[in-house]
């Protein structure tokens, strides 16, 4: 595949009502649900991006007929029930997507045959012991390259029993992992989360008739159910909507409305760190559709503040860093981030190439172990790398609006992972970007 970068020219205004492409997680588990349910699923709002593409393309090779997604996002999975599905003929290839290879080798450990996840260069150096340990604990038997690596080779027939598992990390694809083998085991497993992370498993499990008691932060599934299929209604990815939520906020003049944006509050922590600091963010029609929160979120431009962002609100807003630090650069005085160690081990290391790629374009950043120390000011503009990381290329992008000449971003490709035409919906809210290849 060519290389294609983005050239970002400064603009000074962002306005429009948009709405930006489905939730990756909850598209994600809408393929996975819905296969191992008995019925016909009928998904609306799929994100058409590549990394949920990868788990449907996943499903339909372990035979499950998968219809669309149509223009509209539309999906029809025809669920195979509990037992269902089928070895593929070849190892799954899962592109750049750890949400899949993670969530899937819970739900594959507990089936009769062999099968091997693999990915690009970036899934192929990301941590996968974090599934593997808990995984084993259970009775699987999951393989890694050498350091814990992908491929994953996940051994059939396995006899699974249930656990009962305090996560070392704040980790929802950990904890979904679990969940998901849940289903396969012998008794009750339990996930202990160090911290609230979203919870898009537990609803939609329980959507699906699947009950997923939860108390405090203790989810609890009791082995060997069934689910039953049902619809659903995919809302907007907060995290694509959180580019624009900094592009309206450091701009010179911005009113830009949202819609139809899933807020679950698991997910919301970027709302509540530009609040923090300053912003004019808020939610209009809030309604719950399919068990989800969603608003319409209206944004308006204003001169944001650096602070202390509370580590709390980091596993809420996880995905999200890379625009924040965008944010941060543009804020008066300092912004300090702690706690966020997860970032190192992204789709990229996001604590290192965002604060590189920062320095590049004149900004006062410094890496931390565990986060970030930015003094906002002036962007002057360069050349920066996304390292292969979709979320690095969009929150460059945004920086545009704060710029005093031209960024060019480089290797962008990655973008149509979770948020196909970015750039047509960039240009029509009144960002310059164009690409080179
Ligand atoms: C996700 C969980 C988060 C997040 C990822 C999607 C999910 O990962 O970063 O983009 O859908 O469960 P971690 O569980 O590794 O924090």
């Amino acid at each position: 595949m060519p290389q294609i970068n983005y050239t970002v020219k400064p603009s000074n205004e962002l306005a429009g009502e948009f709405r930006v492409p489905g939730d990756k997680s909850i598209s994600h588990r809408s393929i996975i649900f819905g296969s191992i349910a008995d019925g016909t699923t009928h998904v609306s709002g799929f994100l058409q991006g590549e990394d949920s593409l990868n788990t449907l393309r996943a499903f339909r090779a372990m035979g499950v007929k998968i219809e669309g997604p149509n223009a509209s996002g539309e999906v029809t999975i025809k669920g195979v029930g509990i037992d269902g599905l089928k070895k593929p003929a070849h190892p799954i290839d899962l592109g750049n997507s750890g949400t899949s290879i993670r969530l899937m080798s819970g739900l594959l450990s507990g089936q009769s045959f062999d099968v091997e996840l693999c990915g690009d260069r970036s899934l192929s150096k990301r941590p996968m012991k974090r599934v593997t340990d808990p995984l084993a604990l259970m009775g699987a038997e999951v393989n890694t390259v050498e350091g814990g690596y992908p491929p994953l080779k996940i051994k059939g027939g396995s006899s699974i029993k249930g656990i009962e598992y305090p996560m070392p990390m704040a980790s929802a694809q950990v904890k979904s992992c679990i969940l998901l083998a849940g289903i396969y085991a012998q008794g009750e497993t339990c996930v202990i989360e160090p911290a609230t992370t979203r919870d898009h498993t537990e609803r939609m499990l329980n959507a699906f008739n699947y009950p997923v008691k939860t108390q405090n932060n203790k989810m609890c599934i009791e082995g060997g159910g069934r689910l039953t299929a049902c619809d659903i209604d995919v809302p907007a990815d907060i995290s694509s909507a959180a580019f624009f939520l900094v592009g309206a906020s450091i701009a010179k003049k911005a009113d830009i409305t949202l819609l139809h944006v899933g807020v679950n509050p698991t997910r919301t922590g970027v709302i509540d760190i530009l609040k923090l600091m300053g912003a004019n963010i808020e939610l209009l029609n809030e309604c719950l559709v399919g068990g989800e929160p969603v608003a319409d979120i209206r944004v308006k431009s204003t001169q944001l503040k650096g602070i202390d962002v509370p580590e709390n609100l980091v596993p809420l807003a996880i995905d999200e860093f890379p625009a924040l630090f965008v944010a941060a650069a543009c804020a008066e005085g300092k912004t300090t981030i702690t706690g966020a160690e997860e970032l190192r081990v992204k789709e990229s290391d996001r604590i290192q190439v965002m604060a590189d790629g920062l320095q590049a374009i004149g900004v006062d950043a410094i890496a931390t172990d565990d986060g970030m120390i930015i003094r906002g000011g002036a962007i002057t503009g360069g050349t920066v790398h996304s390292c292969d990381d979709h979320r690095i290329a969009m929150a460059f992008t945004m920086a545009a609006l704060h710029a005093e000449s031209d960024i060019i971003i480089e290797d962008c490709k990655n973008v149509s992972t979770s948020f196909p035409d970015f750039i047509g919906l960039a240009n029509r809210a009144g960002i310059n970007l164009a690409i080179t290849e």
